[in-house]
């Protein structure tokens, strides 16, 4: 997959196969994180975490039916942050039947305030062939453009055959769970970084998960979910400078595995 050479010092991109489309390789996810509808307190952290995503360049957002208010709260914080026509909006459709889905979809773009969605995925693949045809109807094209699959240190199982097929078929790649869910922080809690994450632009450890990711050419965007904004800066930060590759990758596991 062609890697966007980053501008001086803007962050990574990468290339939608099929579309062309660039976007930014690090996007926020909002399991959780922005379903804070009814709390005054976390929906101003919410803002402020989407405040400082767009500042630093983010665009892609995943949202989802399945997780209770996320696409509404994004959709009212988008539109008075005025970034509508910046983010890259993409959510699923999470129900069984035509006119099921039909209706979430148009349900959905209306809590997120957009006339089209980026990209529309089909959660846990729940009745896959039946969106896949609305979808294919709605966008008069014939094929998919990205999967979304978790893949981490903690959990790397997509690289034994998924992420080769997504290339070999020029597929978009999402990345969920980046950090499984929180739990890599709960492992390396107390423990320094190695003194060689340095020599790849690591200075955190999220830094060091997130790199160890976007190191695979295969993966287009990696989610990860957060609603700190110190959190969102240092995660973006993983989308400048050097990435490991394939060695480094292999060292990078070795030693997450040691811990
Ligand atoms: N989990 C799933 O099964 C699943 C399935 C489908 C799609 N997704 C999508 O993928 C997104 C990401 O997955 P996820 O949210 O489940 O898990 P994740 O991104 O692996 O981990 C999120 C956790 O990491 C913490 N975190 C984030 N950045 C951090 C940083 N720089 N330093 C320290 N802690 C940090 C967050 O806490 P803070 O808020 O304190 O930063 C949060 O507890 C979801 O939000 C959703 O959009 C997830």
């Amino acid at each position: 997959m062609p890697v966007e050479s980053p501008a001086a010092n803007g962050p990574l991109a990468r290339r939608i196969p099929k579309t062309g489309e660039a976007i930014p390789a690090v996007g926020l996810g909002t399991w959780q994180v922005f379903d804070v509808a009814s709390d005054a307190k976390e929906k101003a952290q919410a803002r402020e975490t989407l405040k400082v995503f767009a500042e630093l360049d983010g665009r892609v957002i995943d949202s989802s039916p399945m997780y209770g208010s996320s696409e509404s709260v994004t959709g009212e914080l988008a539109a008075a942050l005025g970034l509508k026509a910046k983010l890259f909006v993409a959510t699923k459709v999470w129900t069984s039947g035509r006119q099921a889905g039909i209706r979430q979809m148009e349900d959905s773009m209306r809590k997120l305030r957009v006339e089209r969605l980026d990209l529309m995925q089909v959660h846990n693949l729940v009745d896959a062939p039946t969106h896949l045809a609305t979808l294919r109807d709605w966008k008069n094209a014939g094929d998919i453009d990205f999967v979304q699959v978790n893949y981490s240190l903690a959990e790397p199982e997509a690289d034994r055959r998924l992420l080769a097929a997504a290339a070999d078929s020029r597929t978009a790649v999402i990345v969920n769970r980046p950090f499984a869910e929180g739990a890599m922080f709960r492992r390396v809690r107390d423990k320094p970084l190695p003194a060689w994450a340095e020599g790849i632009g690591c200075a955190s450890w999220a830094q060091f998960f997130l790199k160890w990711i976007l190191g695979h050419p295969a993966v287009t965007c990696a989610i990860p979910g957060t609603r700190n904004p110190k959190h969102v800066a240092d995660n973006l930060s993983s989308a400048s400078g050097p990435l490991p590759d394939e060695a480094m990758r292999r060292r990078m596991s070795v030693y997450f595995e040691s811990l």
